[in-house]
Formats: structure tokens, C-alpha cells, sequence
């Protein structure tokens, strides 16, 4: 049994920092301030995390827009693989709490048109403009705004550098045998100490996974390095649903340098009417899409842009804007993207801009109800790691900030009425954790060729197009990997990394595994047979 001075004891443990996590954090301190939360995060800045890089914005409203017009752009986006009571509570409460929270409260510096209203920009399959933004850079603004809203809070502890090793479920850690004939629940979670490298139980009433998504298990990404899947395969192992899985969307624009997917170049540009060519620098969207062209949804610009590369044999499309906005103006409202392209001596307002697709954003994940809910008691999910079923089979421009905007809300508004029912865990009951066994340091060669491999097998086996032959190698290939890297695991002392590698392996099976079952083409879900 875990010495109770050995453990951390809170009400609400947080693991996530992005906009899902940081919104639940911010409501739960404000409604009771004598809650303890703690907020951990396994990047060393709070600041960091797949909300920090979303470009392009967060859905509000238009002229003349309704809950029923982005209602049912979400549908089409998705493929009308949404769960539509989500797409309801997202279409009706989240424009609402953008004017409240982002707007009003915090004072989000959206960016604001001639006549100092809020501007609205337009992405592929919205019918109409309706995204706020800050430039390119809105979750910059969105995330340091929340961020300095935390740490103003006497009552919310942010833990950088800190992972979350394992979910608590006293089905699987309690001492009490007895404990596996209760449903399954969460108490929290072990985490670790970057810095000390010290694995301690934290114990919580109630747990809110809001980690965010899984990126970075493909080669090429727009999403940060600590995208690698760590809240899915915590849920899975702990028993938690996982649906959708195998709807990963690709954002058909990252940035092309030698062979390598760079950054994101926001759909927002062809919203401003910026055009795809390819490599002879032609137009082709509209043979792909006749209705919506360039702004076709993202997994049809995505496929097209590849079946395209493959006609022509070509490395990479590109993207015009130059053809279409002043200099003055790209460099005004792309300011990001101008600058990093001309890192690469790629100059955005004389020359269209190398792009491919990459892996963007996990539509599936944890299961979770209208009010951020697992199937196991006290255990929450919000943002990218959970599946409200709100994308569908692919997700709609800027929608993803809005989701984890009501759902970090709605999780925390279930955990504050259902609190005062929450048992407060008992540590006598929780082992400390297991050094047993533990006799080797890791190999870093090993790991980062481990991890190569993974992305290596995910891109060209489980990508953009999939076939039965190129998922059932995947699955021979994950499944062997996984179960050295578990084997290793057992024996290694943990580090940031050996952990991370090891989510991104489960990640990957859980992903290639939901694909090679679903042989229907829907979404960003695509087979060739
Ligand atoms: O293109 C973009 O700026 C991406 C937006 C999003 O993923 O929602």
C-alpha cells in the first residue's frame, strides 16, 4: 500500500493543457474555490499543446448563419457519420460560449475588420464566413490568454513536465482483490516527475483526460512532438471505449521543404480564395470536386491533392495566394506563414507555396457522452483524445477549438454536480508504483528508431489511401513492435520518452486495427479495395 504521504491527494486531476483542459480547470476553480485541481502536463510549458498551433480559428457565427446552417455543415464535413445530438449541442451552445468566454471574459484579441467588428473568414465546407481568428496564429492568442486566466488561480496547480504514466482503476491496481467486481472507475493516475524521475500516485475524485490527439504516430504532421497518442491508449489500457478510430484527418497544406512536411498552411487562405496547382501549375480541384473546388471538405482536397501527385508524378502541389491577395494583404493576415516560409526562401507573395498533406487531427477517440463521460465512472475525456461523435468521419475547419471549448465546460459542469457523490480514493488501497524488474536505462537509439518506424509504418501502410494487404502488414508490423517495446518497457526506468513511444505503439495498433476493420469508405477513411 502506497505510504498516504507518498501519494498526492486532489479533488480534480487534469492531464491536458490545451483548450479543453484549461477551459474545465478555469470553470471548476471559479464555481468552488475549495476544490484542489491539479493540471499536469507532460511539455514544459503549459503553453504547449495542439491548441497553441491551430491557425486558421474557432467557429462563431455569420451574417444570417444559424445553429441549423453550421449544423448541418458539420454533417456534410462529417459524412453524416456524426452523432447529431453532439453536433446540436456543439451548433447551439458553442457560439454562445465563444461570445461569453473568449469574447467577454477573456478577451481574446480576435482580429477585427474596417469597421472594428470582428472579422469572419471562411474554410473548405463551411457555407459561409463565420470563423474568428487572430491572424494565423489564433490559438496562440486563445492559449495565452487561458493560460495567464491558470495561473492566476490560487486553486489550480500546473505540473509541467509531468506525464501521466497510467489512469488509476482500482479494477486493475487495487489492493483490495475484491475491487474487480465493482464497475469500472478511475481515482486518478501514476504520473511522473520529469526531474526526479519519480512515478507517484495521484489520486482524484474525478480525472479529466484532456491530452489531446496522436499525431505525431505519422511521419509527417502539423501537430506538435508531444501529439503521440498517450491519452487514448491510457483509456484503452484502463478499459475505456474507443470508437472512430480509424477517421484520422489530413490537412491537405503543410508546408513542403526536401522531402519533409514543415507547417501548417491554414485552410484560411483558400477561404480568402487562395488556389491549389499542380505541378506543372495548373488548377485541378475543380476536376476532383466540381461544386466546391478548392473549397471542397479536407478529406476530398486531401485525397485529390495525392491522387493528383500520383498522376503526375510529382513531389508536392502548390498553393497560389499571390495570384489572388496584395502582398500587403498576405503578409497582414498570414503573418505566420509569411515569415516561416521565407525560413525556406519561399516568399508567399511572389510565388505560389510547396505543399502536401499531413496527418492533422484524430476524429475518434474516447468514448464520451454529451457531457464528457467514459464508460468509466469518475473518468472524463474532453477535446481531441474524446469522441463526442461531433466530426463524424471528418471534421469541419475550426471546429475542433470549439469542441474542446463546450465540452471542457460541459465536463466540468457533470464533475461540480456530481462531486459531492465522488468518494475520495483511499491510498492504502493503491500499491505504490513497481520498480521491481526495473534494471536498464533506455537505449535512445532505440527509442528514436522505434518511433521511426511506427510513423514510418503508419504513413505508408495506414495513410491517406488504405488498402486490406497494406493494413493487415501494419498490424503484423505494430503488433511486433508493440510487444518488444512493452517488453522493454517492464524493464527500463521511464523517461519521458519511453513513455510517449510506448502510447504511440498502442495508438498506432488501436488506429490501424479500427481501419483494417472498417472496409467502408467514409470520410477521411479511405480504401482502395
Ligand atoms: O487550416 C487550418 O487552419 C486548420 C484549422 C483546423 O484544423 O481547424
Amino acid at each position: 500500500m502506497v505510504d498516504p504521504s507518498e501519494a498526492v491527494l486532489c479533488d480534480v486531476l487534469i492531464i491536458g493543457c490545451g483548450i479543453a483542459g484549461a477551459t474545465a480547470a478555469l470553470h471548476l476553480a471559479e464555481e468552488n474555490p475549495d476544490l484542489r485541481i491539479i493540471l499536469i502536463t507532460k511539455a514544459e510549458s503549459p503553453l504547449e499543446s495542439n491548441t497553441y498551433y491551430a491557425q486558421g480559428g474557432i467557429i462563431y457565427r455569420g451574417d444570417e448563419d444559424s445553429p441549423e446552417q453550421l449544423a448541418e455543415d458539420l454533417l456534410r464535413a462529417g459524412d453524416y457519420m456524426n452523432n447529431r445530438q453532439a453536433v446540436e449541442i456543439l451548433a447551439v451552445e458553442g457560439p454562445q460560449l465563444v461570445r461569453e468566454l473568449l469574447i467577454e471574459k477573456y478577451q481574446v484579441p480576435f482580429t477585427l475588420d474596417a469597421n472594428q467588428h470582428l472579422e469572419r473568414t471562411r474554410e473548405a465546407a463551411h457555407s459561409t464566413s463565420r470563423i474568428l481568428h487572430v491572424s494565423d496564429a489564433t490559438g496562440m492568442a486563445i492559449q495565452e490568454k487561458l493560460v495567464a486566466a491558470l495561473r492566476a488561480h490560487p486553486n489550480i496547480e500546473i505540473l509541467t513536465s509531468h506525464s501521466a504514466v497510467d489512469l488509476l482503476t482500482p479494477a486493475h491496481h487495487s489492493l483490495n482483490r475484491l475491487s474487480i467486481y465493482e464497475p469500472l472507475s478511475c481515482v486518478g493516475a501514476y504520473v511522473l516527475d520529469h526531474a526526479s524521475g519519480q512515478v507517484l500516485p495521484y489520486l482524484a475524485k474525478a480525472t479529466l483526460l484532456a491530452s489531446g490527439g496522436l499525431g505525431q504516430i505519422f511521419l509527417h504532421t502539423t501537430n506538435p512532438p508531444g501529439a503521440t497518442g498517450d491519452g487514448l491508449a491510457m483509456a484503452y489500457r484502463a478499459g475505456a471505449r474507443i470508437i472512430n478510430a480509424e477517421y484520422v484527418q489530413f490537412h491537405p497544406t503543410t508546408f513542403y521543404h526536401q522531402g519533409q512536411a514543415h507547417f501548417l498552411i491554414t485552410e484560411a487562405c483558400r477561404g480568402e480564395g487562395a488556389r491549389l496547382l499542380n505541378y506543372q501549375g495548373q488548377p485541378f480541384m475543380h476536376r476532383y470536386d466540381p461544386e466546391w473546388g478548392d473549397l471542397a471538405p479536407r478529406d476530398v482536397v486531401a485525397r485529390s491533392i495525392h491522387l493528383e501527385m500520383l498522376r503526375t508524378n510529382a513531389p508536392h502541389v502548390y498553393l497560389d495566394i499571390a495570384s489572388v491577395m496584395p502582398a500587403h494583404k498576405i503578409i497582414e493576415r498570414f503573418p505566420t506563414i509569411y515569415h516561416k516560409c521565407l525560413e525556406y526562401d519561399v516568399d508567399p507573395t511572389r510565388e505560389p507555396i510547396p505543399v502536401v498533406p499531413a496527418a492533422h487531427y484524430f476524429c475518434g477517440g474516447v468514448w464520451v457522452d454529451a457531457w464528457g463521460r467514459t464508460n468509466l465512472e469518475r473518468l472524463y475525456a474532453a477535446g481531441e483524445v474524446s469522441c463526442t461523435g461531433v466530426h463524424g468521419a471528418n471534421r469541419l475547419g475550426s471546429a475542433s477549438l470549439l469542441e474542446g471549448l463546450v465540452w471542457g465546460m460541459r465536463a466540468a459542469k457533470d464533475i461540480l454536480r456530481r462531486l459531492p457523490d465522488f468518494p475520495s480514493p483511499d491510498p492504502h488501497t493503491i500499491p505504490p508504483w513497481e520498480e521491481e524488474g526495473v534494471t536498464e536505462t533506455a537505449d535512445p537509439a532505440l527509442v528514436k528508431h522505434d518511433m521511426a518506424t511506427i510513423k514510418h509504418t503508419m504513413w505508408y501502410y495506414v495513410g491517406l489511401v488504405r488498402s486490406r494487404k497494406r493494413l493487415e502488414r501494419a498490424l503484423r508490423d505494430l503488433s511486433n513492435l508493440q510487444q518488444d517495446i512493452d517488453a522493454f518497457y517492464r524493464t527500463t526506468r521511464l523517461d519521458p520518452d519511453i513513455l510517449s513511444l510506448r502510447n504511440a505503439a498502442l495508438a498506432a495498433n488501436i488506429v490501424a486495427r479500427a481501419a483494417w476493420e472498417n472496409r467502408e469508405s467514409r470520410g477521411c477513411h479511405y480504401r482502395e479495395n
